[in-house]
């Protein structure tokens, strides 16, 4: 047994409780965060390891977390590949996307070196983090990834242009996947040897497509990235969200543990994916806006039988924390999932 419950459960091991953490929870929900965005913008709290690692641990002292996930953004590898990007009020905004560049790949120039922040920032992070808080690495994947090149911005959430492109264009799309694969590699496999203990492949968008479509042609890519990084011995973490029956198809040879979104449920999830597959999830986000806790509560009684028979299980929520969540809330939640006694044998 290590002294950290997530680590013991990524690994295999039995838990007297399920690991709690969500995604995005070092952001707008902490008004300890708020309050360094006073001082510094979005770009600088990411681009200052000192600050990232602050920024990294504050849900760790807030909220009492068993897993502290670095804080950054997916879309640094464009970034890392010449793109021009600005975070704005609207979210994240590119001022070339792809759909508007002819010769789409001699637009992308890797350049590994804007990541070295990041990985001093790992190293500040193992320093200061408690020994019982394991540390979460993590990249976009490669269809998300390509859809923000592409559209240059989320504002209409459907990426028309990039669906088009991926449909229009199955040679240049495929090419652009291999880029995006190749330089996430590295990036991943430049964390593991910082020493993160865990890392996640975020696949946010993967519900734009047919599924069959999403395991046809940009599976193989993910695979390649999750393996490159357990090649390491970092176990990894696969989160594609709105996959919906695809997840059938994500068995032990692409990740250790599938993240699940709040539209599926858990027992059917586990019931169709790979039993040697450890979940990841899936309470409802939107959850966190609501005023009566006793609603919450009822919710996460749901899932004790779930939590009592398996426990290959990390809670989490089915997407990440937005700034409308309560942080009475998300605490809550946490000391439920601590304090409740899962009768696991
Ligand atoms: O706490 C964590 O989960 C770690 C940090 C993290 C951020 N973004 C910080 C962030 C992680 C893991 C991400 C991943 C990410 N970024 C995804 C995939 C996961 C998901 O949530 O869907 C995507 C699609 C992005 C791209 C992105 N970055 C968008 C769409 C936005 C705008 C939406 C928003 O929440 O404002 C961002 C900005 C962003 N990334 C913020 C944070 C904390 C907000 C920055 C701020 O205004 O202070």
């Amino acid at each position: 047994m290590s002294n950290s419950i997530f680590r013991d459960t990524i690994l295999g091991k039995k838990t007297e409780r399920p690991p709690v953490w969500f995604m995005r929870q070092a952001g707008r929900v902490l008004p300890s965060y708020l309050k360094l965005r006073e001082k510094h913008s979005f770009r600088e709290l990411m681009l200052d390891p000192e600050l990232t690692a602050e920024v990294t641990l504050l849900p760790v002292n807030d909220l009492g977390v068993d897993a502290a996930i670095l804080f950054s953004d997916i879309l640094v590898i464009p970034e890392a590949m010449g793109m021009d990007l600005s975070f704005t009020d609207k979210g994240p905004v590119f001022e070339n996307p792809l759909h508007k560049i002819n010769d789409k790949l001699a637009a992308l120039k890797p350049d590994s070196s804007k990541l070295e922040h990041i990985y001093k920032a790992i190293d500040v992070i193992k320093g200061r983090k408690p020994a019982d808080v394991a540390l979460i690495g993590f990249c976009g994947a490669p269809f998300t990834t390509f859809c923000y090149m592409v559209e240059g911005n989320s504002t209409k959430h459907d990426f028309a242009q990039a669906i088009n492109l991926f449909y229009n264009d199955p040679k240049t799309t495929a090419q652009i996947f291999e880029k995006i694969t190749e330089l996430s590699i590295e990036y991943a496999t430049t964390q593991a040897a910082h020493g993160i203990d865990t890392f996640q492949l975020f696949e946010t968008h993967a519900g734009l497509i047919p599924s069959e479509l999403y395991i046809e042609r940009v599976l193989p890519y993910v695979k390649r990235i999750t393996n490159a990084v357990r090649e390491k011995n970092v176990p990894v973490i696969f989160f594609p969200k709105g996959l919906g029956n695809g997840m059938a198809k994500v068995n032990f040879d692409i990740a250790d543990f599938v993240s699940i979104d709040w539209q599926f449920s858990m027992t059917e999830a586990r019931r169709i994916i790979d039993s040697k597959v450890g979940l990841q999830g899936n309470l409802d986000p939107r959850l966190f806006t609501i005023k009566d806790q006793s609603i919450i509560e009822a919710e996460l009684n749901k899932f004790l039988p779930f939590g009592k028979e398996n426990q290959n299980w990390i809670f989490n929520t089915g997407h990440g924390l937005s700034p409308d969540n309560s942080k009475d809330n998300v605490q809550f939640v946490i000391d439920w999932i601590k304090k409740t006694n899962w009768n696991r044998d």
